[in-house]
């Protein structure tokens, strides 16, 4: 056993983990823990943008409306005003950090996708934003002497001593256990769980662990019924999923089924650009009629290449030219709303335990997230974390109060065949379309599939969150919908389900 000790400990290398540690790699020791390597996260898949109100037609109040409305009732008004009103000057923070944003005659290039009212959309070499925004902080990190990347070292449960959070217990790639203390505080930036769904965008590393993990330690988490399955996956078998972009409909990529026939025509005014969950449920119809649903981006053919290389390179390596056909797309799980519960500052019920990117609960997002709001809030609130972590006086932490058992090595092929039912059940029965019926039947499912190890049991407990929460909204609203229960219910607004004291 090996014993770390750091001013701050970041869990995760997506955007929140990294600006976190970037800000404040100036004020102390930073210890980077990540379970794979760097570039595995769900930031360096993120295609479409992120989304700031520079445009000329453009203004944060304008952008605050549309999250707010995408959200239906229940973002938090304070923390989305703060998202708005910072995110220039997050975009700022990332061009001083080498970020190259797409430009066209000195002017950035601004994007739109599903229900924002303006285009604001910034990328990077046309659909590779999350990985042009990855690799230049990872540049910048890995300049600084101060910064330490633990890579291949999973994270096993937090240290918390009379509600104080001193520093994690983790295992590296031999199994070997180490505790990591802080003086200053952790940041879990450990990301999403749609790994716990059979399909979808999400690293492989996305199951959740983080909630997991924090919820074990006492820390509450809200909104977990929430979550947003994206449109458009190129319908491929794979995982995860190949997303195509909501940003190739902005440009004028169109649904459409196997006869031809526009999909969103009569649903919703937006056409193709209505929020996530109407597009997906639109397509999810579809399918339960036994049709195939196809993105015709044959509109787009003079600038598909250009506009979106990583897209357009993908689906001909696939057998498809999406300049004269259209390509084949599913819904997938993609991003959950809720998360570990933090305030302004991403300070969670566990002093010096803070959270941030998608395992927060900032409440940005409410029931549906706005396209390109979450590389946003990742940098937004690592900010506000580097401010409120670093007025913390620092704490003496004694290592001989923590006992640890031997570290048991999971068998991984067993793993495996665990995590694939885990998947099916959840797609099945907490998945796009729930009842009341079928989230029993995927309780009764999750309670005969006992957890094998460690990181199943994570896996297991935040499935449980997900499916507790949801059975416990009884209504539709965003990301949750409910077909025994189809109708937004006033009584539900502004209700958050919080678990945990
Ligand atoms: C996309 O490019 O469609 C995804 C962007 C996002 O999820 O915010």
């Amino acid at each position: 056993m090996s014993y770390f000790k750091a001013d701050f400990i970041v869990v995760g290398s997506g955007i929140a983990g990294l600006s976190v540690a970037l800000l404040l790699a100036k004020r102390g020791h930073v210890i980077i823990i990540t379970k794979a390597t760097v570039d595995a996260s769900n930031t360096y898949r993120a295609q479409g943008g992120i989304a700031a109100a520079i445009g000329e037609a453009d203004s944060p109040s304008l952008h605050q409306m549309d999250t707010i409305r995408t959200g239906v009732d229940l973002c938090h008004p304070q923390s989305v005003e703060l998202l708005v009103k910072q995110a220039p000057h997050a975009i700022q923070q990332l061009v001083e950090w080498g970020t190259p944003f797409d430009q066209q005659d000195g002017e950035w290039m601004l994007g739109k996708e599903g229900s924002h009212s303006a285009n604001r959309i910034l990328h990077i070499a046309g659909d590779a934003t999350g990985k042009g925004i990855a690799d230049a902080l990872i540049k910048q990190l890995l300049q600084k002497s101060q910064v330490e990347f633990h890579t291949h070292t999973k994270v096993e449960d937090l240290l918390v001593e009379m509600g104080v959070c001193m520093g994690l217990v983790a295992t590296d790639k031999k199994g070997d256990r180490q505790i990591y203390t802080a003086t200053q505080g952790v940041v879990m930036a450990s990301g999403g769980c749609g790994q716990l769904y059979q399909y979808t965008t999400n690293d492989q590393g996305a199951i959740g662990d983080g909630f997991a993990i924090a919820h074990r330690a006492g820390a509450q988490l809200m909104d977990m019924e929430f979550i947003q399955f994206h449109p458009t996956a190129f319908h491929i078998d794979q995982n995860p999923m190949f997303l195509i972009s909501e940003a190739v409909r902005g440009e004028g990529a169109v649904l459409i089924n196997q006869h031809g026939e526009r999909i969103m025509e009569h649903i919703h005014p937006w056409l193709d650009l209505a929020p996530r969950d109407v597009v997906t449920r639109a397509i999810y119809d579809q399918q339960q009629k036994g049709n195939r649903v196809l993105l015709d981006t044959t509109p787009l053919k003079d600038m598909i290449e250009r506009r979106f290389p990583t897209i357009y390179t993908k689906v001909r390596k696939h057998g498809y030219d999406p300049r004269f056909e259209p390509i084949p797309v599913t819904p997938v799980a993609h991003f959950i709303m809720g998360g570990i519960r933090t305030n302004l500052s991403g300070e969670t019920s566990i002093a010096r335990l803070f959270a941030c990117g998608e395992v927060a609960c900032t409440g940005v997002h409410g029931a549906n997230r706005l396209a390109s709001n979450s590389l946003l809030e990742g940098i937004v609130f690592a900010g506000q974390i580097a401010k409120q972590i670093t007025q913390l006086p620092p704490l003496s932490v004694d290592i001989n109060q923590f006992m640890l058992s031997d570290s048991l090595v999971d068998d991984q092929e067993e793993i495996d065949q665990w995590r694939t039912q885990l998947q099916q059940l959840m797609w099945q029965y907490a998945g796009i379309i729930r009842t009341e019926t079928g989230l029993q039947n995927g309780r009764q499912a999750l309670e005969d599939l006992k957890p094998i190890g460690k990181e199943t049991k994570n896996m297991w407990i935040t499935a449980q969150i997900i499916i507790e929460s949801a059975l416990c909204r009884t209504e539709s609203r965003g990301g949750h919908y409910r077909s025994d229960y189809p109708e937004l219910q006033a009584t539900w607004a502004k209700k958050h389900i919080v678990i945990g004291v």
